[in-house]
This record gives structure tokens, C-alpha cells and sequence, in this order.
């Protein structure tokens, strides 16, 4: 079953809460790669929106906890990478196409317009994302042409696009940009599931490069989980259930994208949306979560919150 969900997207903005639609945007997780789409899921699929990423022209691993990878986002690449897309998913076009990462060697502005050309003269596209990008770089994409939504990680143990350094948050809103929430259960960390480092150490399992997970990190993050459970508890409800509707208590233009494989926690997961926090509970799991050990693993890769070149006038 595909872990995809309804959304509406309209306008220059992701609108929440109108029709049927929910606050959550369907991506595709490891075991959901547009070529691994079946025919039926495909069908499910193109019913309701559509959302591809394009970015890696090599992944490599270079040890246990490092990770090294080279990005392209050059205008060639970009324009490939959309017809790849399109014939991996079998559409006709995508309803939102996100750049990821920015490979911090073509000006923004080159890839927005690269981006922009399918989108305008052939219908390929109907709105541009980009993920993993810094405010500087949104705000000169969006001068280019209108981003409709930014792909950052946001969650109760990531709240760095709320941060005066970042000020990511506070960016996509001034220019009316719909902020899509990766990781909002920080990696299942959220859920409760996993107690030490051998759980998240299985064949084809990476979680055990994430800081969360750290040995010397996890016994100080397992308290921290426990009180946050305790809460969800109290209210009748999961961790999980608790951690997305802290999320989208934060705003209706923030979209958190659970990644599952299970047909019951993507129901959970919805049923997030009728969870109400009260005020003082939103500042309680803040304050929670602020003891939090541990950075984000992207903030390893280099890429994160990603700048690039101005723009050489010809
Ligand atoms: N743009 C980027 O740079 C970027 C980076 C990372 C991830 N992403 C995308 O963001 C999405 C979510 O990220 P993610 O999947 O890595 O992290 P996540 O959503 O924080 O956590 C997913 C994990 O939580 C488990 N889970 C989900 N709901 C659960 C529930 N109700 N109860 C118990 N366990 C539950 C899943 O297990 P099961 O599979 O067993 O259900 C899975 O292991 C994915 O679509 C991913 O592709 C984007």
C-alpha cells in the first residue's frame, strides 16, 4: 500500500484542511522509489498528487557515521532528471517537483529557470519545490518564479527552521511558501520504538548514524522520549500521534510527511489531525524536547540549508 495521502495544493500556497484533503503530502520513502511503484499503486497514486525529489548523481558511504555524496543540480542535469521522473512514475506531469539538495555550485536562480521551462512550455510541472535549501536561497528562487513549498526537516526534536540563524520558518511565511515537515517522527525515534543502537542497526537499517541514536546521546534521549510519552499518555494517544500533532500545531501551512510501510501506522498517523494540543502542552513538549542531545545527521553532509553562487551577470 502506498504511503501517500491527500493533500490540495493551490495557488502559490499548500492550502490546509479544504475538500478532503489533509495536512500531509505524499513522498516517497525508501521503499516507495517512483521505479517500485506498481501499476495499481500508480493508479492510487496519480488520483492524488504527485511529489517527486531529484538530486544525487552519487551516494557514497564513506564509514559508519559519515556520509559523502555528490549533488548536481545543473540545468542539464535538472531537465534530465525531470523526464526520468515522469517515465520512472508514468504521468504525464508532476504536481510538485522539488530540487534536493542544492549542489552548491549552480546559482539558484539557473535552476529555478531550468525548472521553469518544462513547468511553462510543456506542462510537466505544475509547482516548484525546493529541500533542504537556506532562506537566502528561497527567497532568490522565489524571485525567479513562485515556490510553492520548501522540504526541510522539522520536528520536535528538529526545530532549527524556527532558529534567528536559520530563519528558514519565518522565511517561507513571508513569502507565503508551505512548509513540508521531513522526518517528523525524527527518524521513528518519536515513536517509541527503538531503546537502543542494535535496533536501529539492522541489514539495510542507516538510522545508527543518526546523533539521536548515539550510545553516549540515546540514554539522555531516552528520559526525554519517556517524558513525552508520559504526556501522550495522559492525552489517550501515542508518542507518534502526539509528536505530528505538535507539528501541525505550529501552523496550517506546515505539512509533516511521515514515511511508514504499515497500512496501520499511516492510519494513526492521519488520526493525528483531530489531536488538539492546548498551549501549555505545545510549550511543555518544547521544553522537552529542548534537552534533546544530538545534531541532525544532515547537518553532516555539508548540504544543508544550502547556499550557492550569485548569479554572474553575461
Ligand atoms: N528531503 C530530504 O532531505 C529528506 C530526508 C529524509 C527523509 N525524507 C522523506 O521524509 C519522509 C519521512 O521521513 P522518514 O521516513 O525518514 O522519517 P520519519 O517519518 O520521521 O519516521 C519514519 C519511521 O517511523 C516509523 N513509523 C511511522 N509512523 C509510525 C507509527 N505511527 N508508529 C510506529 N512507527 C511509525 C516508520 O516505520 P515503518 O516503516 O515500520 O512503518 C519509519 O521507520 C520520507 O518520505 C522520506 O523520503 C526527505
Amino acid at each position: 500500500m502506498a504511503a501517500a495521502t491527500y493533500a490540495r495544493i493551490s495557488g502559490s500556497s499548500a492550502n490546509r484542511g479544504s475538500g478532503h484533503g489533509v495536512p500531509f503530502l505524499p513522498l516517497f520513502g525508501p521503499m516507495l522509489q517512483p521505479r517500485r511503484l506498481s501499476r495499481r499503486k500508480r493508479s492510487i497514486f496519480t488520483e492524488i498528487l504527485s511529489s517527486s525529489t531529484f538530486y544525487l548523481r552519487g551516494c557514497v558511504f564513506i564509514g559508519a557515521r559519515g556520509f559523502s555524496r555528490s549533488p548536481n543540480s545543473s540545468p542539464e542535469y535538472c531537465r534530465r532528471a525531470i523526464e526520468k521522473s515522469l517515465k520512472r512514475l508514468g504521468l504525464p506531469y508532476i504536481d510538485l517537483y522539488y530540487i534536493h539538495p542544492l549542489d552548491k555550485v549552480t546559482p539558484i536562480e539557473k535552476i529555478i529557470q531550468a525548472m521553469v521551462e518544462p513547468k511553462k512550455n510543456e506542462g510537466k510541472i505544475k509547482h516548484l519545490g525546493i529541500s533542504e535549501c537556506s532562506a537566502e536561497s528561497l527567497r532568490r528562487a522565489h524571485a525567479v518564479h513562485p515556490i510553492t513549498a520548501i522540504q526541510i526537516e522539522y520536528s520536535l526534536l528538529c526545530r532549527e527552521v524556527e532558529s534567528p540563524q536559520i530563519r528558514l520558518l519565518e522565511t517561507a511565511r513571508e513569502l507565503k511558501v508551505a512548509v513540508v515537515c521531513y522526518c517528523p517522527l525524527g527518524n521513528a525515534f518519536l515513536t517509541g520504538r527503538y531503546h537502543t543502537i542494535e535496533d536501529v542497526s539492522g541489514p539495510g537499517d542507516s538510522r545508527s548514524i543518526l546523533p539521536w541514536f548515539y550510545p553516549d546521546n540515546l540514554k539522555t534521549n531516552l528520559v526525554i522520549l519517556d517524558k513525552i510519552t508520559e504526556t501522550a499518555n495522559a492525552k489517550g494517544i501515542t508518542p507518534s500521534r502526539l509528536a505530528l500533532a505538535w507539528l501541525l500545531a505550529q501552523g496550517d501551512d506546515i505539512f509533516p510527511i511521515p514515511g511508514t510501510t504499515s497500512p496501520k501506522s499511516l492510519d494513526e498517523n492521519l488520526a493525528s489531525i483531530s489531536v488538539d494540543i492546548a498551549m501549555e502542552e505545545e510549550k511543555l513538549l518544547r521544553d522537552l524536547a529542548s534537552y534533546v542531545v544530538g545534531e541532525r545527521f544532515q547537518a553532516k553532509t555539508g548540504y544543508s540549508y544550502g547556499d550557492t553562487p550569485l548569479l554572474k551577470k553575461d
